[in-house]
């Protein structure tokens, strides 16, 4: 996942610069490119020697040298990410008030990539209410804060203000790319889509328009993006396109429940965006029922709603994205949906709405989350609404 990366790694003057050595020499073990940028405080802590070694480059520090000038525009055009490690209170308070009297901080504030910063200080100089407000700004800035940790300092102290270790720092890293890359490879996604059909007797059934075209253009964005896709599909004539994605063709809802149930063990993601049938009739004909009669009475019975039986069982790290189709008050509805099936993410989509609905190739949806969020899209082809569907799903599964 680090393969091939290219790593800025900015190193500030604090004790806890030596472990900037280590988290180097794993950079590369991974097959990271890393340039370092040092300030000149922190060369009493940790030598240009060791980490240029390290990193197999030349270490960078000033921002003039001789005549020449360093390009830190270049350089913050140049990195996937900025890692700053350690940062010490100093530089934290120059990064808040955008002060750029070194090439750390003319750097940090040209990057165009995402910031990663993990602080060392002492426990006092962590708590005190300046420091809380700079990182509260840097943080407003967009910039990610890896936390300390609590341990032993180098003031003899024990308290928080230890630099994560470099092991954490990389975990960070990897997250922070899989986020930007939008990368979903080693995660599980199970998916509904299409109708279901509730059979009255061989020959008939109740069922709904629904194409599965939504359900299907989300597994195929999950694919693409890495995901091993679980696509539970109901009967539909759209053709899947089959990388990455394991299609579980079924007819009932009370099938798609079944194998919803035993899939969702393991699954990252669920979005269920089948339009399962709400009733099933209680007898099941074995024969073709005959026109004997005038009028024909069909007794149904509920049938089971997976997305609520999967609120049920989610457990803490698994995303669950529901659908809700309205033709009044979606709004209210689509929270009432979140709450009473314990979902994540709910997607509006209205059948007042041109442009949205079953069997055409656009929808307009708005997706509500569990986190007070509410964002309304343009009308878009099904594929663009997938993509915005699935960065939501990306945004919240990293935050
Ligand atoms: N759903 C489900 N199982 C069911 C019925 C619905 O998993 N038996 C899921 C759908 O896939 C969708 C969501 O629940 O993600 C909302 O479905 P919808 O039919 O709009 O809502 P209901 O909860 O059935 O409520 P109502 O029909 O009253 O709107």
């Amino acid at each position: 996942m680090i393969q091939g990366k290219k790593i800025l790694l900015g190193v500030t003057g604090s004790i806890a610069a030596y472990k900037s050595l280590l988290l180097v020499r794993l950079l590369i073990r991974d097959g990271a490119a890393v340039r370092v940028i040092q300030t000149p405080a922190s060369r009493d802590f940790v030598t240009p020697l060791s980490l240029a070694t390290l990193s197999k480059n030349p270490v960078l520090s000033d921002l003039f040298a001789g005549d020449t000038w360093a390009n830190h525009v270049e350089l913050g055009r140049w990195a996937d990410i900025f890692v700053i490690a350690p940062l010490s209170a100093n530089t934290l308070a120059r990064m808040a008030t955008g002060l750029c009297d070194n090439l750390l901080l003319a750097t940090y504030l040209s990057a165009v990539c995402p910031v990663l910063v993990a602080p060392a200080m002492d426990e006092d100089m962590w708590h005190h209410p300046a420091t809380r407000e700079n990182l509260r700004r840097i943080q407003g800035y967009g910039n990610r804060i890896i936390p300390v940790e609590k341990g032993e300092l180098a003031s003899g102290l024990y308290g928080d203000g230890r630099m994560a270790e470099p092991e954490t720092i990389l975990e960070f890293i990897k997250t922070t790319l899989a986020e930007k890359s939008g990368s979903l490879s080693g995660k599980k996604a199970l998916v509904t889509a299409g109708p279901t059909h509730e059979a009255i007797d061989p020959v008939r059934f109740i069922g709904n328009h629904s194409s599965g075209k939504m359900g299907i253009a989300i597994a195929e964005e999950l694919a693409s993006r890495g995901a091993e896709v679980h696509l539970v599909l109901g009967p539909s004539s759209q053709v899947v396109d089959g990388a990455g994605i394991i299609l579980h063709p079924v007819t009932s809802a009370e099938e798609m429940h079944q194998i919803c149930v035993a899939e969702f063990a393991g699954a990252d993601i669920a979005v269920l965006a089948a339009a399962v049938a709400d009733y099933t009739p209680v007898e099941k004909a074995s024969e073709k029922i005959k026109k004997k009669e005038d009028r024909l009475v069909l007794e149904l019975t509920k049938t089971k709603d997976i997305l609520k039986t999967l609120g049920g069982l989610k457990k803490p790290g698994q995303t669950l994205v529901g659908f809700a189709l309205e033709t009044t008050n979606g709004r209210s509805y689509a929270l009432d949906k979140l709450q009473s099936k314990n979902a994540d993410l709910i997607v509006l989509n209205s059948l007042r709405d041109e442009g949205a609905g079953f069997g055409i190739d656009t929808n307009k949806v708005t997706i509500f989350g569990r986190d007070g969020s509410e964002l309304a899209f343009e009308k878009k082809p099904k594929q663009q609404v997938a993509k915005d569907i699935v960065d939501t799903i990306v945004k919240r599964l990293y935050a």
